[in-house]
């Protein structure tokens, strides 16, 4: 039996913690002020967490002093271009190349937690609610990457947002500003279309990334964005810095075609195209980065060299394991 005490209204509750559940981290309700409240039964053990375990261990995410935070949203309102799968490999590589990162997922499907391997008890939507603060929302993926969870509750923090009055828009922004000066990088996984929490992302973030599948409809979809992005314009500066073009095959002419068409209309904008790699496929069903799954493949090579794109230093992860056997491709 344990004595839970509510840290809102400090009504002391009787719990039989080893019947409710077998995990030692988990949400409770108080019933008597409704308040959401994260309970660990780790510390009370004493257990020294598992590797598995540090998953769910509350981010130690207070600097001594704010960091010139990169803020950077992985965004295209088409599904299924690579968002997810870039934001967390961009992710990965930057936190295996010393920088500390952040990624949050702003996605109803909550995808970015499954591709780490991770099941955080907590996430974004506690978070905005205000129901839990960002000790206890954010989560430890990896060494050096810490997770903001999404999934399928986000769906009524959009509603929450809907119905404000004014500056619904910087939501995202004000719960995030006591948080984001501790990392390096935050890297923001956004879902398909276009909503109140899509605006909220992009009057937070400071550079957006756009992965584009080198399909039929690609630049349609880029051209649909950007005609969106202007509204944003209007109110704060914000612009693609960006353009990674994904799902590459090399052996077909028509991918290629759209690359270079890209680059024509976006310049140096346009990155070293992610080539179309099943391992990219796989790894989330394994909960792991391509950087762990298959160091040595084709994909890791390309997410090495955006994370080098994007931290703009060329050392970063080279002579490593991650660019033998796969040649980065360049037309
Ligand atoms: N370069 C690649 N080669 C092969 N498969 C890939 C590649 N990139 C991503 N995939 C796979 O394609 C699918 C869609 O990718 P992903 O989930 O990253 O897209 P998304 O833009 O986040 O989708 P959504 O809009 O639904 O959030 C996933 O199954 C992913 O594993
Ligand atoms: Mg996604």
């Amino acid at each position: 039996m344990t004595i839970i005490v509510c840290p809102n209204c400090s009504r002391k509750h009787r719990a039989d913690t080893g019947k409710v559940t077998a995990k030692k981290k988990f949400i409770v309700r108080c019933k008597a002020c409704e308040h959401k409240f994260l309970i660990n039964l780790e510390h009370e053990e004493e257990q020294k967490p598992t590797p598995a375990a540090a998953a769910t261990t509350p981010a130690q995410a207070t600097p001594a002093a704010p960091k010139n935070t990169r803020k950077i949203c992985v965004s295209l309102s088409k599904g299924g271009v690579g968002k997810t799968t870039t934001a967390v490999n961009l992710s990965a590589g930057l936190a295996m190349a010393g920088y500390k990162v952040l990624l949050i997922d702003t996605d109803t499907q909550g995808q970015s937690s499954f591709v780490l391997g991770k099941k955080p008890p907590a996430g974004l939507t506690e978070l905005l609610t205000g129901e839990l603060t960002a000790k206890e929302t954010i989560f430890e993926a990896r060494p050096n990457l810490d997770i903001l969870g999404g999934g399928r509750s986000l769906a009524g923090v959009k509603r929450v947002i809907d119905k404000k009055s004014f500056g619904a828009e910087w939501t995202l922004s004000e719960a995030m500003a006591d948080i984001d000066g501790a990392y390096d990088y935050v890297i923001i996984d956004t879902s398909p279309g276009w909503d109140q929490l899509t605006v909220n992302v992009l009057f937070y973030a400071t550079e957006i990334l756009t992965p584009v599948a080198l399909e039929v409809m690609a630049l349609h979809g880029l051209a649909e964005f950007t005609k969106n992005l202007h509204a944003i314009k209007r109110y704060k500066p914000i612009d693609l810095n960006y353009i990674v073009p994904t799902f590459l095959d090399d052996r077909v002419e028509q991918p290629k075609n759209i690359y270079r068409k890209l680059q024509d209309l976006y310049g140096d904008k346009v990155c070293t195209p992610v080539r179309y790699d099943e391992q990219l496929a796989r790894s989330p069903s394994h909960g792991q980065t391509i950087f762990e799954f298959v160091p040595d493949g084709v994909g890791a090579a390309d997410y090495a060299a955006l994370v080098r794109r994007i931290a703009g230093n060329k050392g970063v992860l080279l002579g490593e394991q991650f660019d033998q056997g796969a040649v980065v491709p360049s037309f």
